[in-house]
């Protein structure tokens, strides 16, 4: 069963591949913290500073990055399966080169399809491992098995949370679920919607806390962003809030917070030749 899989993983392991993407996947306990427009303007902000960015939209169904950009994917992931294109006819392009796919049903199909479409998909996707600096993948609402997957697979998670006791409780309870999987992981903690800094350190400092008391878990405090009007306005006219108002105060938040992770050395945990593609392969033998 599966050798060609057996053959991509040897191929992977085999290669030189000097450069590979960071894959991270944005998730919350619940929906409506920012997920999706917190995944686009970092995207937006990586790629200002020339990294080569894919954002992946796996909230499937919903299309959000699509409406939030303005940019209508005219092909998803569930084309590429079923009329064999590569990733690139698929693909978007966004403000400041950002690449963009919709991920629709068809990530979800990777485990339930035959070992020629997996196959098809799982070289697909490493190419792109191969081309970008950073695969960001916005996650949907739930952790449904499916989903799980990519995120245990990535590199780095990023969890969101507002300062509301429901949304840590549901971050908490997400992270817990993360942690029964891979105790290894590495978590960042994003307070999105502060309404001030006192706010989203408070909540920052209560979730390590829990983390490291119930589960001895160490979180890495991505940053705060704060509660602002702007959201909603760039909303409405389908404008990443980042191109909306470059001088608002969360793009400011997120240009820091962004150059922070880019060069405030937290350090790579070095998982090996594309750990992503070869987790995805050890999940799709393991269905
Ligand atoms: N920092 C913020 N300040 C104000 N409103 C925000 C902020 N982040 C998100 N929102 C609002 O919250 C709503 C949900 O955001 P969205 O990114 O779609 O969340 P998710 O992807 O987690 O479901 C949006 O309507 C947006 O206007
Ligand atoms: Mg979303």
């Amino acid at each position: 069963m599966l050798d060609q899989a057996t053959n991509l993983r040897k191929r992977i392991n085999q290669m030189n591949r000097s450069k590979e993407a960071k894959t991270i996947a944005v998730v919350s306990g619940k929906g409506g913290v920012g997920k999706s427009n917190f995944s686009l303007n970092f995207a937006i902000t990586l790629s200002k500073m020339n990294k080569k960015v894919l954002l992946f939209d796996l909230d499937i169904g919903m299309g959000n990055i699509d409406i939030l950009m303005g940019v209508q994917a005219k092909q998803t992931i569930v084309d590429l399966y079923e009329k064999e294109l590569s990733v690139y006819d698929i693909m978007e392009s966004g403000p400041y080169s950002l690449s963009y796919i919709a991920g629709g049903s068809g990530l979800r199909e990777l485990f339930h399809m035959g070992e020629k479409k997996q196959n098809f998909f799982l070289n697909q996707l490493d190419e792109l491992i191969l081309k970008y600096d950073y695969i960001i993948l916005d996650m949907g609402a739930g952790a449904s098995l499916d989903t799980m997957r990519y995120v245990l697979a990535s590199d780095e998670i990023i969890i969101l949370s507002t300062p509301e006791p429901t949304s840590m409780m549901d971050a908490y309870a997400m992270m817990k679920h993360i942690h029964y999987y891979d105790h290894g992981i590495l978590m960042y903690l994003l307070v999105n919607q502060a309404q001030s800094n006192k706010e989203g350190e408070q909540t920052t400092k209560r979730l390590q806390q829990v983390m490291k008391r119930f589960l001895q878990k160490d979180i890495i405090p991505l940053g705060i962003l704060p509660k602002d009007k702007v959201v909603s306005k760039a909303v409405l006219t389908q404008t990443p809030f980042s191109i909306f108002d470059p001088k608002a105060k969360i793009t400011r938040a997120l240009d820091e917070l962004v150059a922070q992770y880019e060069t405030g050395g937290i350090k790579n945990q070095n998982n090996g030749p594309s750990a992503f593609i070869n987790k995805l392969i050890k999940f799709v033998k393991e269905r």
